[in-house]
């Protein structure tokens, strides 16, 4: 019998406060997560437990989506304080060997030629292991701290994205191999004739180039997208390496990796170098019953939950929904926000309130509530059904939380043979290629 297939894992999570308000996190570390030293005992734990990566959400605003002011987010610090993934990437890669590190950054707020630079600065710092989830943004709020009145509209977004990607490869891409040669003899440190300006003039952007960096080991980074939309999925196809999916379900997930597989061929690349990963929220505990019991309470949020969810959501969304009857059906939203996200949300039916419920586990399969070893059990089933490629796991948020997903599940998942055992290469792209 063939060996079972093996799902690549990553860890969606972000450069924030660990879950202050459990038990679980002291008075001291509440505060003091700002060193990175809790970041990085979690990149440890996960690169102990053989993860390809950690991915390091952002954005770059303090909303004030929920009843117009920032209170909401403040208080339950919903968007703030978040710090900048971008710098605590060379941290996390310093104290680690073998895992990734994706940092998000937004195509409608960096210029290309400064986001080349700190990405090839940062890899080569890492010695090849970063990534970049590659973001068109969705707030006004964010635009506004980068000179709009308004974000770029939803479509145009990617289009700007498009040549953004353009922009940046032909930065890499302007150092031809062999340029640093650094020969004595003839007093040359960089051969000049193997680096040259890319000169682009397009529809959005003006750079000159060349890049002042040398080519970084990975060439550029390793590209993740989560776009969900139909322009978005096109985006994903023909750019990234690992496609971020919050499809729920066996024939949603199939269908959303069957169409990502098919359009990446009409780009003429390779099905199988594009990874689907899927978004997964694990229950587990020590037994089922401790495991359900936490599931139920998530289904059933308290008032306090309910306003960050709606926080949350209207930061996404632009849309305040402290102005929406609660208990009334929830009726036609439109955004030029996180179009995909709102869809879903409102596809939950019921009133807002239900709706809220909804959300809080939307991203948990029911059977990935119990111990290790049975949600171990149905997550190799499920990606057995959906043919690959993986998972992103999210929450967390204490140690203890890391370790009964790092030691417990992915452990479990390593004992059905489901997981790397070790990293087979040097390079990040490398070890997320490797099947
Ligand atoms: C798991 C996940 C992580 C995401 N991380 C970010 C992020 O860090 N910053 C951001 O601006 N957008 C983020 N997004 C939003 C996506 O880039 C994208 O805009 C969204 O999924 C909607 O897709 P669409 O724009 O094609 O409709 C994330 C989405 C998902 C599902």
């Amino acid at each position: 019998m063939s060996a079972p297939r093996r799902m690549h894992l990553g860890w969606f999570m972000n450069f924030t406060r660990p879950a202050w308000t459990t038990p679980w996190v002291s008075d001291a570390e509440a505060r003091e997560w700002t060193d990175g030293e809790y970041h990085v005992d979690w990149i440890r734990a996960m690169e102990r437990a053989k993860f390809d990566f950690m991915m390091l959400e952002d954005s770059s605003m303090v909303s004030d989506g929920f009843r117009g002011t920032m209170d909401a987010d403040l208080k339950h610090s919903l968007y703030a304080p978040k710090h900048d993934p971008l710098a605590l990437a060379p941290v996390l890669a310093r104290e680690t060997r073998n895992i990734g590190v994706v940092v998000t950054a937004s195509t409608s707020f960096y210029p290309p030629f400064l986001l080349a630079r700190s990405m090839s600065t940062i890899d080569h710092l890492s010695r090849g292991r970063i990534g970049w989830n590659i973001v068109t943004s969705s707030e006004d709020r964010a635009a506004q701290n980068f000179g709009l009145d308004t974000l770029y509209e939803h479509d145009a977004r990617y289009d700007r994205a498009d040549e953004f990607v353009e922009v940046v490869e032909g930065l890499w891409g302007s150092w031809k191999p062999g340029a640093l040669v650094a020969d004595r003899a003839t007093g040359t440190y960089v051969d000049a004739s193997r680096v040259a300006p890319i000169h682009h003039e397009g529809r959005f952007y003006k750079v000159r180039g060349p890049l002042n960096t040398l080519p970084s080991p990975q060439g550029r980074p390793v590209y993740l997208q989560a776009g969900g939309s139909p322009r978005g999925r096109e985006f994903a196809a023909r750019h990234a390496d690992a496609v971020i999916c919050a499809a729920q379900g066996v024939p949603a997930m199939r269908e959303f990796r069957d169409d990502v597989r098919t359009r990446a061929k009409a780009h003429g690349r390779d099905p199988d170098d594009v990874k689907v990963m899927f978004i997964t929220l694990p229950v587990v505990a020590a037994s089922h019953r401790e495991a359900q019991q936490v599931f139920e309470e998530m289904q059933n949020p308290s008032e306090t939950a309910v306003e960050i969810s709606l926080g949350h959501m209207g930061a996404l969304t632009e849309i305040d929904f402290s102005t929406v009857d609660p208990d009334a059906p929830l009726g036609d939203l439109q955004t030029n926000g996180h179009r995909t996200t709102l869809e879903k949300f409102t596809g939950l039916g019921g009133t807002l309130r239900e709706a809220t419920g909804r959300w809080a586990t939307r991203y948990t399969n029911p059977a990935f509530v119990g111990t290790p070893d049975q949600v171990a059990a149905a997550m190799a089933e499920e990606f057995d059904e959906v043919g690959g490629d993986g998972y992103l796991i999210t929450g967390g948020g204490s140690r203890r939380a890391i370790a009964e997903l790092t030691d417990g599940l992915v452990g479990s998942l390593s004992d059905l043979g489901r997981v790397r055992r070790t990293y087979e290469h040097e390079l990040f792209r490398d070890n997320l290629l490797a099947f």
